[in-house]
């Protein structure tokens, strides 16, 4: 079965917004994990924007099921994810003037210091995943980078018309089969709706779906719980 990493960047959007105690984290934790989370996923940003250190290490204190730490490949985030360690870490690129994540990791370009990285995180005990395009060439890379885990960026699917939709599915479908051969584990994630999520939740070898921003909002009108259910039901029902 398909598992649910809940990612819980915009709780803290939301509280750094006015610079509130709310809305509180650990509640946000506790209810995500009471609702059928099977991880929670936090980003630290360089220009802490939403996620803080502090709700890593309340995070690290109280999680009961998996933390996965998503960081771009700085010094910084290696020395804070070899003090907290989380149980996965996902390597993503990090633009400053960004709304969110663009794109999977330019691996080719930056395959050196990407390498210092997943070395320099061997303290932190954790299953090093790198977000990467859905490109069995990147997969090669990823797999000579001796990492354990690959998410699959889904946001050019998420985004597409209906006419490019089976394109990109396509392409994500025969990525996670190649990674699969290769003995890495899958993960999928970016711009996963509760509509679009079920036909990435139908492909072979994709062992979590991280999903964040869909789930936020719907939050707003069911309630966190209920808006975590609602989604696990749809990835678990396909
Ligand atoms: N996976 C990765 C690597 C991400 O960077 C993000 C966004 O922080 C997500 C998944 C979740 O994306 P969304 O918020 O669009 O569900």
């Amino acid at each position: 079965m398909v598992k649910l990493g809940v990612n819980l960047d915009h709780v803290a959007t939301i509280r750094q917004q006015r610079y509130t105690p709310y809305p509180d984290m650990l509640t946000a934790i506790k209810i995500s994990e009471e609702s059928g989370a099977d991880s929670i996923t936090m980003h630290l940003r360089e220009d802490r924007r939403h996620i803080q250190f502090e709700d890593i290490k309340i995070a690290r204190k109280n999680i009961k099921t998996k933390l996965n730490l998503e960081m771009a490949p700085t010094q910084e985030m290696c020395e804070i994810a070899n003090q907290i360690k989380p149980d996965f870490i996902c390597i993503v690129p990090e633009k400053r003037q960004e709304l969110t994540t663009e794109g999977g990791l330019d691996v080719k370009k930056n395959f050196d210091s990407i390498k210092n990285v997943v070395t320099n995180l061997g303290d932190s005990g954790a299953l090093i995943s790198l977000f990467i395009e859905p490109d069995e060439k990147v997969i090669d890379l990823a797999k000579k980078l001796n990492v354990d885990a690959i998410e699959l960026h889904t946001g050019k699917y998420a985004e597409a018309k209906d006419v490019n939709k089976e394109f990109y599915i396509n392409q994500i479908r025969i990525a996670a089969d190649y990674a699969n051969k290769l003995s890495l584990v899958v993960n999928a994630g970016h711009g996963l709706d509760y509509t679009n999520v079920k036909e990435i939740a139908r492909i072979n070898h994709i062992r979590e779906l991280n999903i964040g921003h869909s789930i936020i909002a719907e939050s707003i009108f069911l309630g966190l719980a209920e808006a975590i259910k609602k989604m696990k039901n749809l990835i678990e029902n396909i």
